[in-house]
């Protein structure tokens, strides 16, 4: 056996043996994405976490979703293998800094990004993922809407909302936001007939000019039910290992060089085999900021998708 084998052998067998189940966002490297119990984007993998019957669930992700995953099964036992992922796209909003926007527009209603901290979380009225951002506006009787942190995909879902004042979170995503609209020129110029995809995290313009936009799995979908043969995706280089596997028959580019969050590829195997040995890096959210944060989630989960 070789020194992968072996790991994985050790990783199937620690993962019986702890009751565990291992999630894994779209963007996780290859080998981490293949031996997860499931791959997806944020809302899919929130709602796996929710409906989880084993006892120990390992993120295979960022901090925020591990947190995510704590705040909505606080009695299982959530683990971030990669103890540094963090996302500095949560990190543009803290919780004072909400009560304080809040404090300025009172009608408002507060919508947080998953992409958020459990204290952030904890002061919102509802949260959403890129998946459901729209419908999750739409559920709202509010004239007003705070949105944050993620300014481009508040801006997006802002543009469907024409009759409501929406006051838009200066924050983004630095993967997403450094593609241009001369990146989406030059490859519609070397790929006429091509569709491209986009995830709302990309800046107006750039959503502008797209054929589609969506959250990773949805742009996932997408691939799969276009009838262009040439696609082109705009967003983090991890959804491109299952298209590619998926879609042999199909041309499959990335919109731009270098979109890749780190992060993102901080979890390996050798950190899942460690993290199920040793039960660590485990991610909890104490009360009563836990229960608050669910009541936010646990909003967006009934929204659906
Ligand atoms: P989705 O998981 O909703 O596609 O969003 C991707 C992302 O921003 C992860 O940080």
């Amino acid at each position: 056996m070789s020194t992968n084998e072996i790991l994985l052998a050790e990783i199937t067998r620690l993962k019986k043996e702890r009751n565990a189940l291992i999630l894994a966002h779209n963007y996780q490297v290859e080998e981490v994405q293949d031996i997860a119990d499931f791959v997806g984007d944020s809302f899919f993998l929130s709602q796996k976490a929710a409906a989880a019957t084993e006892e120990v669930i390992v993120f295979c992700g960022v901090h925020f979703m591990a947190e995510s995953a704590a705040i909505l099964a606080p009695d299982k036992t959530v683990l971030l293998p990669a103890a540094d992922a963090g996302c500095p796209l949560a990190d543009f909003a803290d919780a004072e800094q909400v009560r304080q926007w809040r404090a300025r527009h009172p009608q408002a209603a507060v919508v947080a990004y998953i992409n958020s901290s459990a204290e952030v979380k904890a002061e919102a009225d509802i949260c959403c993922t890129s998946a459901n951002a729209i419908k999750v506006v739409e559920s709202l009787p509010h004239d007003e809407i705070i949105f944050l942190p993620d300014g481009n995909l508040g801006h997006y879902v802002a543009s469907h909302f024409p009759e409501k004042t929406f006051h838009l979170w200066p924050g983004y995503c630095i993967t997403h936001h450094r593609i241009t609209p001369e990146d989406v020129q030059a490859v519609r110029e070397r790929h006429p007939q091509a569709e491209i995809l986009v995830h709302p995290e990309c800046q107006p313009s750039v959503v502008a000019l797209a054929d589609f936009v969506g959250s990773t799995s949805q742009i996932l979908d997408r691939v799969a039910k276009s009838p262009a043969k040439t696609l082109i995706i705009g967003t983090e280089m991890g959804v491109i290992h299952g298209l590619k596997k998926n879609h042999p028959d199909k041309e499959i580019y990335l919109l731009s060089s270098g979109l890749v969050c780190p992060n993102m590829k901080r979890t390996t195997l050798q950190k899942i085999h460690h993290a199920l040995e040793n039960l660590e890096m485990r991610v909890t959210v104490a009360e009563p900021v836990r229960a608050k944060a669910y009541a936010a989630l646990q909003r967006m989960l009934a929204v659906g998708r």
